[in-house]
């Protein structure tokens, strides 16, 4: 087994671009224009256990955020606009919030740190929920209407765009994957003006989540996780490579502008899903001996397998790869350290194994932040005072302020700052080879 204390090193190519993210309404603090705020205020979505209010209060204090990005040694931050504060009101627009954003991405630049720019990150306005949101497909140039006023203003300080979070997210019922085609489609489009725009490089966000069978040898698992993988992992790639969507119990469409739509790949990476066809959501009980959690302090525990990682980076070897998430809510934080070191050992392994062309990765989270519906899970490299918003990094900020340093990682690197980690020695299964004697029993 894996002993991380004694790992190679590695050096990441140049210019590889080291970085975190996170999502407006996440940490801007009363976006009340948005539908999650009217869903959070409303108490009749028992996923919802708190309501965001004032968040990281980002909004208030952008520069903080900035002096933290630049102590804590990332190169890039990934971040959402957010469509309620510039449109707060269909077709009423409102100049000094997105003039906030500029300032925003103007300092990020005099700072060094690359911007890159989410479009629709979960959240939209409350109108356009009330008119259908993305149920509904003629609903599309509600947002192709915003982004074509937003990103002219935005693209001459923007260096690269995921137009759409995770389209892929959601159950896989018919109604959902009717959405799944929308939100789809809107990034088709979405993607188009944001071209007609800017030169930088555009993409969607990806939720990759690889789906096994449970049971391995199972007909029907095997179907059932195929067919989960197809609705939520390859129709996008085969929509993004041929312009053609496929969705079950649809008819086929081609899509002209969604064909090349992304110039790299948008990896979100968090864990794999186990199928189960004999459940009706198909979502399969976690085994718990194999592979590490996702969520150590959390019940909604996920697999994070990194070999899970390296055998989904083989498929994707057309395009450069951005992992634009990637990370773990956990108190513990020394388990981020680990879960960071394994994911960067998994990248390592896809790029020689497969020559993934990996040239970014974003930590997901800069910032505890508010995780829809929730502030237990946190997934920040910094903690945030409830009260006073003070932000305090984590020691694994430090570990990952030393591996930008370095653009690399090495077991001596993870030793010096897992000094209490001695245990992790005994993940070294591996035995010296026994050399057989030449005794003989009698
Ligand atoms: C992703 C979301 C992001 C955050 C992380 C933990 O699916 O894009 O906003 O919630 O999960």
């Amino acid at each position: 087994m894996l002993n991380l204390h004694k790992m190679p090193e590695f050096t990441f190519p140049e210019n590889f671009l080291w970085g975190s993210g996170s999502a407006a309404h996440q940490i801007e603090g009363n976006n009340v224009n948005n539908q999650w705020w009217h869903m959070e205020q409303s108490g009749n979505n028992p996923s919802i256990h708190a309501p965001s209010g004032k968040a990281c209060n980002s909004w208030q204090m952008l520069d903080d955020d900035i002096r933290l990005l630049k102590e804590l040694g990332h190169q890039a931050y990934r971040f959402s606009v957010e469509w309620s504060r510039i449109e707060p009101r269909h077709g009423e627009y409102d100049q000094a919030a997105l003039d906030r954003y500029i300032g925003f991405l103007q300092k990020l630049r005099a700072n060094g740190i690359h911007t890159s720019v989410t479009l629709l990150h979960f959240t939209h306005p409350q109108w356009f929920e009330e008119l259908g949101g993305f149920t509904k497909e003629e609903n599309i140039r509600y947002f192709t209407g915003f982004l074509t006023f937003a990103v002219p203003q935005l693209a001459p300080y923007t260096d690269s765009w995921t137009v759409v979070n995770e389209i892929n997210l959601g159950s896989t019922a018919f109604d959902a994957l009717v959405k799944r085609k929308v939100l789809l489609k809107a990034f088709a489009y979405g993607s188009a003006v944001v071209k007609s725009f800017s030169a930088a490089p555009v993409s969607a966000a990806h939720a990759l989540i690889p789906c096994y069978p449970l049971r391995v040898h199972d007909p029907l698992d095997t179907a059932a996780a195929h067919l989960n993988n197809w609705v939520t992992n390859e129709y996008f790639f085969h929509g993004v490579r041929t312009g053609e969507i496929i969705l079950p119990q649809m008819d086929v469409e081609y899509v002209p502008e969604l064909k090349n739509s992304c110039d790299f790949w948008a990896v979100n990476y968090y864990h794999r899903r186990k199928v189960d066809a004999r459940k009706a959501n198909m979502a399969a009980d976690k085994m718990y001996f194999n592979n590490f959690r996702m969520c150590l302090d959390y019940p909604a525990d996920r697999e994070f397998c990194p070999e899970v990682f390296v055998d989904a980076m083989a498929k994707l070897t057309d395009k450069p790869i951005w992992i634009t998430e990637n990370g773990v809510c956990t108190d513990t934080d020394e388990f981020r350290t680990i879960y960071l070191m394994l994911q960067l050992e998994a990248m390592r392994t896809a790029m020689e194994l497969y020559s993934a062309d990996i040239r970014a990765y974003f930590h997901w989270s800069l910032l505890d932040n508010y995780e829809w519906g929730t502030y237990d899970m946190r997934f920040g490299l910094a903690s945030v005072d409830k009260k006073t918003f003070v932000r305090t990094p984590k020691p694994s900020a430090y570990f990952y302020k030393d591996v930008i340093r370095a653009n690399g990682m090495s077991g001596e690197l993870f030793a010096k700052h897992t000094p209490a980690l001695p245990h992790f020695e005994m993940m070294d299964m591996t035995q010296p080879k026994k050399q057989l004697s030449q005794e003989t029993q009698a």
